[in-house]
């Protein structure tokens, strides 16, 4: 089948009013990736070769997005909604490039697997010239029925267009279906709108088909891939059923989670073998973990890079550019911004490290504070390896440490110091033997004064 050409053409011009939003629906997020980046996702593991992606509300908004997710899928614009059929034929001018099938889907219906798409084109190799995709949702009121007789589908009914029989038929439409590339616009093109609700409904292709002699089939794909998402209510539905799905991957693929759904998981989260994460830990796009890290409860990751056995937590954030390499440890309450911490080293306690090369070994007493930010400009710190940098101090950036420094805590270090130097950036400690007795004793006097007054 992979040699075969496939366009899918993703329809996405609705509105999604009971979103209650100023951005269109399909740009909602799923595991911190639009809906319809999903699905386009799915779309190209069943093995798409061409996106059409069809918009309309929010179209400006929809095609800079698509710029991201999709960029190499046309968008066509649907300047009025006329129905599903109507939707699919604002993308003629892809679809009429000859490509051997088209997967019509829907830009809301984000945990479609590309195992169902799949399926249904399957059917087309074998000779169908439409393969619906149906399931069995818990309560089928709303979706078209499948109205199936002897191994073939002979129509899809919508709700309103049901005969009271037809509406007890638990079999529905999920929505998405294949159609072979060299039947697809004659097909459409047929498509009338004498139907209750006076639009193009691409669910009537089926019958048209049937009425041409050609092999018209379903195929059942599980409920949940064809969830819908019309509210947030539904979208956190589906972000929590892909969690669940995302969860089930990472422990089968040997990562420990001690309490998996507490755990959160962006679409690109990679995380390797042998790594323990304990509870309620949140993983923003971009990280990448490898073998043997433990990851502590109450850890906030996004962006960032943890090499093999390394430690972050509890209470770490770890925000982009983080890059963690072997062995290396961030402890609690501790930020990491733009920075490499090298092979071995430690941040152990309550410190910010941003913009800054921490050198394999060095360790980085608590309360450290990079000063890395003149209210303009960004600068570097360089802190070499082995080096080390006492609680409590600011290292001024620009600034270096250099190998095996050793900064006195409570430091403000602002020049940069060489390899193997003690820097100390504090007025000198000055102690004044029996000072602390007689200034207790004159406090105590001046307030037992002020209180005899008050009498
Ligand atoms: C559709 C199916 C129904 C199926 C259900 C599954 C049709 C006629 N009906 O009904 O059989 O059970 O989905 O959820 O196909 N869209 C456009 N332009 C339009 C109309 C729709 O882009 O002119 C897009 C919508 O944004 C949406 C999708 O097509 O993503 C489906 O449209 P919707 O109105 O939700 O169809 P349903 O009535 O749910
Ligand atoms: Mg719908």
């Amino acid at each position: 089948m992979s040699q075969t050409s496939c366009l899918s053409v993703i329809l996405a011009a609705g509105e999604g009013t009971r979103m209650k939003s100023a951005m269109p629906k399909v740009l909602h997020a799923i595991a911190g990736l639009p809906m319809v980046a999903h699905v386009v996702k799915a779309a190209e593991a069943a093995g798409a070769t061409g996106l059409a992606l069809v918009i309309g509300h929010g179209a400006e908004e929809m095609r800079k997005a698509a710029q991201k997710f999709a960029p190499k899928a046309e968008t066509f614009v649907q300047e009025v909604r006329l129905g599903t059929a109507h939707a699919v034929l604002a993308a003629r001018e892809a679809i009429s490039k000859g490509y051997d099938d088209i997967l019509v889907m829907f830009g809301d219906t984000p945990l479609i697997d590309a195992g169902a798409l799949a399926a249904a084109r399957q059917k087309l190799a074998e000779g169908a010239a439409v393969a619906v995709i149906g399931f069995r949702p818990p309560n089928p009121t709303g979706y078209g029925r499948l109205i199936e007789k002897g191994g073939q589908l002979v129509a899809i009914r919508e709700e309103k267009d049901c005969s009271e029989a037809e509406k007890k038929i638990g079999f529905c439409n999920a929505g998405m279906m294949a159609v072979a590339g060299k039947h697809a616009l004659r097909l459409l093109d047929k498509v009338g709108n004498d139907n209750a609700k006076g639009e193009f409904y691409l669910t009537d292709i089926v019958e048209i088909a049937g009425a041409e002699g050609l092999d018209v089939v379903a195929t059942e794909a599980e409920f949940e891939n064809a969830l819908g998402i019309n509210n947030r209510a539904e979208l956190a539905e589906a972000e929590g059923i892909w969690q669940a799905r995302r969860r089930r991957e990472a422990m089968l693929a040997g990562v420990t989670l001690i309490a998996p759904e507490t755990v959160y998981f962006s679409h690109d989260t990679e995380i390797g073998a042998d790594t323990i994460v304990e509870p309620n830990v949140w993983f923003g796009p971009g990280v990448k973990i490898a073998t043997g890290a433990t990851i502590h409860a109450f850890s906030h990751l996004t962006g960032a890079t943890i090499g093999e056995n390394s430690e972050v937590g509890p209470f770490a954030r770890l925000r982009p550019g983080a890059d963690l390499r072997k062995r290396a440890k961030v402890g609690n309450f501790c930020e990491v911004k733009q920075s490499t911490v090298e092979e071995g080293a430690k941040v152990n306690h309550l410190t910010y490290i941003g913009d800054a090369r921490v050198g394999a070994g060095a360790n980085i007493g608590a309360g450290t504070i990079t000063c890395n930010y003149d209210g303009y400009s960004k600068f570097f710190t360089d802190i070499g390896e082995g080096a080390f940098i006492g609680s409590n101090s600011s290292l001024v950036a620009p600034v270096s440490i250099g190998k095996g420094g050793y900064i006195a805590s409570g430091s403000v270090i602002t020049e940069s110091v060489p390899d193997d130097a003690l820097a100390f950036g504090r007025a000198r400690q000055k102690t004044l033997p029996g000072k602390g007795k007689e200034l207790r004793e004159r406090f105590a006097s001046v307030a037992a004064a002020r209180k005899k007054a008050a009498e």
